[in-house]
C-alpha cells in the first residue's frame, strides 16, 4: 500500500526532477510532511528509496521503475485514483470471491467494473489510457501477425481508444476497420482515428458486443476482450462474432494463454484481478478451442508473439 501511495502521489516523478526533499516534496503534494517522511522511510526499508545522510532521498533501481516515463508502463497500475488500481482495492473481498466465485468489486464499490467506468469518466480515462499504452507495445506484432491481404473489413469488437485499429489498417491502405466500443470509449477512438489521420479508413460503432455486431465483415478482432468475462458471457460475445463473420472469415482472439511458459504462469496474479474485478478468467488455449466450439467456430491457427500473447484464430466450424 506504500508503494500504492507514492506511484499514486507520484513521488518517484517529483525525487527525478530534482526534488528530494521530504518537505518540500510534502509542499508539492500538497500532504502531510511528518506522515510523508513515515512512508518514505518506509519505502527506504522495503526497497524502492534510499535515505542520504543529509535526509534527503532518492530512488532505488526499483523505484526508478515507478517514474512515470518509465519504459515498462508500470506507474498508473498501483495509482488507487486510476481505474485498475483503484479495483485492487477490491482484492481485500477475495475471501469472498473464493467462497462465492462472485467477483468482489461489486460489493466494495457498489456497482459492476464496467458500470462504474461508464457513470465516471476520469475513471474511464484512466482505463481507455493505461489499455492504449499497454498494447502499444504489442500493436505492432499483433497487426504483423495476421495475414490483411485477404481481408476488406476488420472490426475490432471492444477495441478500445482505437490505436490498435489505427495501426492495422495504416500499414494496409486497402483495409477498412469498423472500432465497437461502449459509447464514451468509441468517441475516444473517433478522435483517436481523425489524430491518426485514418478517419477515412476507420469507423466506430457506439454499442455492446452483447447486441448483434456490424454483420459480413472478415476478421473480428477480440483483442484482451474474453478475459474480462465469465464462460456464459465470453460464448455470448464469441457468439455475436460467430453471427456476423463473413462465410470464409475469422474471429481471432488476443490473449495470454496460461500454461507452463514464463507469461503463461506470470499471468495467475492477472487471473485474480480477473477473478475478483471481472468475475473474467485467464484461459488455457485448449479452454479458448472448447469456448470458440461451443458458437459454431474452431481454432485453426495459434501463434505466440514476442511479447507473450497469443494470436488464436478460428473461422466458422461449418
Ligand atoms: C481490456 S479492454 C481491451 C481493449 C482493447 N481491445 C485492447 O486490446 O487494448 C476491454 C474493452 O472492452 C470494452 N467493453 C467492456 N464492456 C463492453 C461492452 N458491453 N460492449 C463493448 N465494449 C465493451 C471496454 O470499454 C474496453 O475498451
Amino acid at each position: 500500500m506504500a508503494i500504492r501511495v507514492a506511484a499514486t502521489l507520484k513521488i518517484p516523478d517529483l525525487i527525478a526532477q530534482g526534488e528530494c526533499h521530504p518537505d518540500r516534496l510534502a509542499s508539492d503534494s500538497g500532504v502531510d510532511p511528518g506522515s510523508l517522511l513515515r512512508l518514505m522511510r518506509h519505502l527506504a526499508t522495503a526497497g524502492i528509496l534510499t535515505e542520504r545522510p543529509s535526509g534527503g532521498f532518492e530512488l532505488t533501481d526499483r523505484g526508478e521503475t515507478l517514474r512515470s516515463d518509465h519504459p515498462a508502463g508500470l506507474r498508473p497500475w498501483p495509482d488507487t485514483t486510476g481505474a485498475l488500481g483503484r479495483s485492487d482495492l477490491a482484492f481485500f473481498g477475495l475471501l469472498e470471491t473464493v467462497r462465492t466465485g462472485q467477483p468482489a468489486y461489486e460489493g466494495v464499490f457498489g456497482r459492476p467494473f464496467w458500470d462504474d467506468l461508464s457513470e465516471t469518466p476520469e475513471l474511464g480515462d484512466s482505463f481507455d489510457t493505461l489499455m492504449a499504452s499497454e498494447r502499444g507495445r504489442a500493436a505492432d506484432e499483433i497487426a504483423e501477425a495476421l495475414a490483411w491481404t485477404s481481408v476488406s473489413t476488420v472490426v475490432d469488437v471492444g477495441g478500445g481508444t482505437g490505436s490498435q485499429l489505427a495501426r492495422i489498417v495504416k500499414g494496409n491502405p486497402h483495409l477498412r476497420g469498423v472500432l465497437v466500443d461502449l459509447p464514451a470509449t468509441a468517441a475516444a477512438a473517433g478522435r483517436h482515428f481523425v489524430e491518426e489521420d485514418v478517419a477515412s479508413q476507420c469507423s466506430t460503432a457506439a454499442g455492446s458486443f452483447f447486441e448483434p455486431l456490424p454483420p459480413d465483415a472478415d476478421l473480428y478482432l477480440l483483442s484482451f476482450i474474453l478475459h474480462d468475462w465469465s464462460d456464459t458471457a465470453a460464448a455470448r460475445i464469441l457468439r455475436r462474432c460467430a453471427d456476423a463473420v463473413a462465410r470464409n472469415g475469422r474471429v481471432v482472439i488476443v490473449e495470454h494463454v496460461l500454461d507452463d511458459s514464463q507469461t503463461g504462469r506470470r499471468i495467475t496474479g492477472m487471473d485474480m484481478r480477473m477473478m475478483t474485478t471481472f468475475g473474467g478468467r485467464e484461459r488455457a488455449l485448449s479452454e479458448y478451442a472448447a469456448l470458440a466450439e461451443t458458437t459454431g467456430l474452431k481454432v485453426v491457427q495459434a501463434q505466440r508473439i514476442p511479447s507473450g500473447a497469443s494470436v488464436i484464430e478460428c473461422a466458422p466450424a461449418t
